[in-house]
């Protein structure tokens, strides 16, 4: 019997096509998330799922799927919509999508990173509205970057590709993480400096934040971190919004306590504090890190190969959970 390939959402057609190739594929025809019912319903008899990072994949989403579920391949490099754990227990391998969107999320932290200290945003709403201008010597001056910090904070694969770019740009690089970074990456990055968070919080001119979400990084920037923050730095969020706590943001940007901040992510998406939109230093996109053509089919067909490989009992290119897997790479028997 052909396996039951269950993708949640529309996904670029290359990775549709290599799943309907792989089995009996359904595809949700709605162009938003599916409610938990809808969800609940659509996942039962899956031997795969194909999720997106809108989809809450718990232990009761697992069990309604049933005990023939293999495989949830999240199209996202973050899965902290995934309950990896409870995955594990049932046997199920998880895999996500690194490496495809490191340079793409770069690219709009850095873009952030611009467009917050030349005040893009700024510049394009006055515009907009037809307010009369002219240039003078003290129009709308933002912050150069070079001989700046940037604080990084996770120097992963994007908090690097990230600080690479931001080098290209003169800045200096400090950052956070549980392990120093190799040797040759910190001298690549100009000497980068490890420092503790509150002395990187404290000292640099552009904070940008590049760990996943988890209970330990859940508020790690809260009210208090943000006072650490000089009034002169910016705060840039490319990663989850429920890092920062997006309210006690809203107030520092609002008293001026901190010069200003570029989110791409919000802690209760899609909503957004109302308090931030009224404010002009802060420049909000929506979640667009990994939003180019080439990037969102990467990714999507990253995941396609995962669920192929969980299929036919290979090791999948990225899982999560690799003690899933036996030795020989495959699916553990009863997976
Ligand atoms: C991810 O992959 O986790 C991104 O947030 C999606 O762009």
């Amino acid at each position: 019997m052909q396996p039951r390939i269950v993708v949640t959402r529309r996904i670029p057609d290359p990775a549709l096509e290599l799943l309907a190739r792989a089995g009996k594929m359904w595809l949700s025809p709605h162009d938003r998330p599916l409610t938990r019912t809808e969800l609940q319903r659509s996942v039962s008899g899956a031997d795969a799922l194909v999720t997106l990072l809108h989809d809450r994949v718990d232990g009761p989403l697992l069990d309604a799927a049933g005990p023939q579920l293999r495989c949830v391949a999240n199209v996202a490099v973050g899965y902290d919509n995934i309950d990896v754990a409870a995955a594990t227990e049932r046997g199920v391998v998880v895999t996500n999508t690194p490496g495809v969107l490191t340079d793409a999320t770069a690219d709009l932290a850095m873009a952030l990173i611009l467009a917050v200290t030349r005040r893009l945003g700024d510049g394009e709403r006055l515009l907009r509205a037809r307010i009369p201008w002219s240039w003078h010597m003290f129009f709308m001056l933002g912050t150069g970057l070079q001989g700046k910090t940037l604080g990084v904070i996770g120097l992963g694969a994007i908090g690097q590709a990230t600080a690479r770019r931001a080098r290209a740009f003169g800045m200096n690089i400090a950052y956070t993480s549980r392990r120093p970074a190799p040797r040759e990456v910190e001298a690549e990055l100009g000497g980068a400096r490890r420092l503790p968070l509150d002395e990187l919080l404290s000292t640099a001119d552009v904070v940008t934040i590049h760990v996943p979400l988890s209970p330990n990084t859940h508020h790690l920037i809260d009210a208090e971190r943000l006072r650490q923050m000089r009034p002169e730095a910016y705060l840039i969020n490319t990663a989850r919004g429920p890092i920062v706590d997006e309210r006690a943001l809203a107030r520092a940007l609002k008293t001026q306590e901190l010069a200003g901040a570029g989110l791409d992510v919000f802690e209760r998406e899609p909503e957004i504090d109302p308090e931030l939109l009224e404010l002009d230093n802060v420049v909000l996109v929506p979640h667009l890190g990994s939003a180019t053509v080439e990037t969102r089919t990467a990714m999507a067909v990253l995941a396609a190969q995962n669920v192929i490989a969980v299929l036919r009992r290979e090791r999948p290119p990225t899982p999560i959970n690799p003690e899933v897997l036996d030795p020989a790479g495959a699916p553990a028997p009863g997976a």
